[in-house]
């Protein structure tokens, strides 16, 4: 039996992960693991646990795609809070391991534009499923385009719960969306009780099966996938590494099944849900997790360059 088990700063769980990494098989000096049995290391181990109480059994680590940080503002701030936020996060030094995209409330989008230092992006936090028109409240596509906003953030569990967004509309909104040649943010996640009753990665793969039908293979170079369980988002309770790697490991290992090997190796997996400056190392240190998308603590300047520059313990 072939382990590379690789020193991790949180306990194994009575139930071990079903699933490894699929992004690269990495040799032992860049895992800076220990290695059992490093010649018979395959791309997929399922349901290995290590023999160490402490430390996780990983196949493969995640490194190919760049640490990619959203800060999604929501509808939070006021034209003096999102001011003193854009001098905190100017003042911010960023590392360069990762890519940072900030999504303000809509209307603060080009104030934030002319003001945030270019070491952050820009994101909307949603846009209509097809070419603008008499869609009272919305905002196409093409003027996010216009205005040079690179990036959406679809799917949000927010807008599935409370607007009634369904897997359908968002692989539509998302297909939408790249076409006109933007990015996206495109969050899944699931509900405490579908987590309870064991279908966490059925409601993923439900969600992303969707995003599939939608878009071509080639597409997925423009998706972040941000996984984001409802339980965690806003509540304080965060994923514990363990839990969120599991998650994440299947997500990608879906992605080969669903898409390709190269697609799901190469696709980035943001973890969100109550990220914070305290918890980001431990996750960020997780193979699967490739960056993060944070709510509540991207209100905070401090606090969300320390969550950036965690993607210094993803290697
Ligand atoms: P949270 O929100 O960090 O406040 O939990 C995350 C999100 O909804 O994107």
């Amino acid at each position: 039996m072939s382990i590379v088990s690789c020193v991790a700063t949180v306990a194994v769980p009575a139930a071990a992960p079903r699933f490894a990494g699929l992004r690269r098989v990495a040799g032992p000096a860049a895992l800076n693991c220990d290695v059992e049995q490093p010649s018979a290391v395959s791309l997929q181990v399922s349901g290995r646990a290590s023999s160490k109480a402490s430390r996780r059994c990983v196949a493969t680590m995640a490194g190919t795609g760049r640490f990619v940080v959203g800060g999604n503002w929501k509808c939070n701030g006021n034209t003096a809070s999102i001011q003193k936020l854009v001098q905190d996060l100017n003042a911010g030094e960023i590392t360069a391991d990762v890519e940072v995209i900030c999504a303000p409330p809509m209307v603060y989008l080009p104030r934030v534009q002319s003001t945030l230092d270019r070491k952050y992006a820009l994101s909307a936090q949603n846009c209509w499923v097809g070419e603008g028109g008499a869609y009272t409240g919305e905002v196409a596509a093409e003027m996010l385009v216009d205005n040079n906003i690179p990036w959406v953030i679809l799917g949000h569990s927010e807008r599935r719960a409370l607007i009634g967004e369904s897997d359908e509309f968002i692989g539509q909104k998302c297909a939408y969306a790249i076409s006109k040649g933007l990015s996206v943010m495109a969050c899944i996640g699931e509900t405490l009780e579908e987590r309870e009753r064991g279908d966490t990665l059925n409601v993923c793969r439900r969600q992303l099966q969707a995003i599939v039908n939608a878009i071509s293979p080639a597409d997925w170079e423009k998706v972040v996938i941000a996984y984001e369980p409802v339980w965690a988002i806003g509540t304080g309770k965060v994923a514990t590494p363990a839990e969120a790697q599991e998650t994440h490991a299947g997500i990608r290992a879906y992605m080969a099944e669903a898409v390709s090997a190269s697609v799901a190796s190469a696709v980035r997996i943001q973890y969100g849900g109550s990220v914070n400056a305290g918890n980001c190392e431990e996750l960020a240190r997780c193979e699967d997790i490739d960056g993060f998308l944070v709510g509540g603590a991207s209100l905070d300047g401090g606090a969300f360059v320390t969550i950036c520059n965690s993607a210094r313990f993803n290697n």
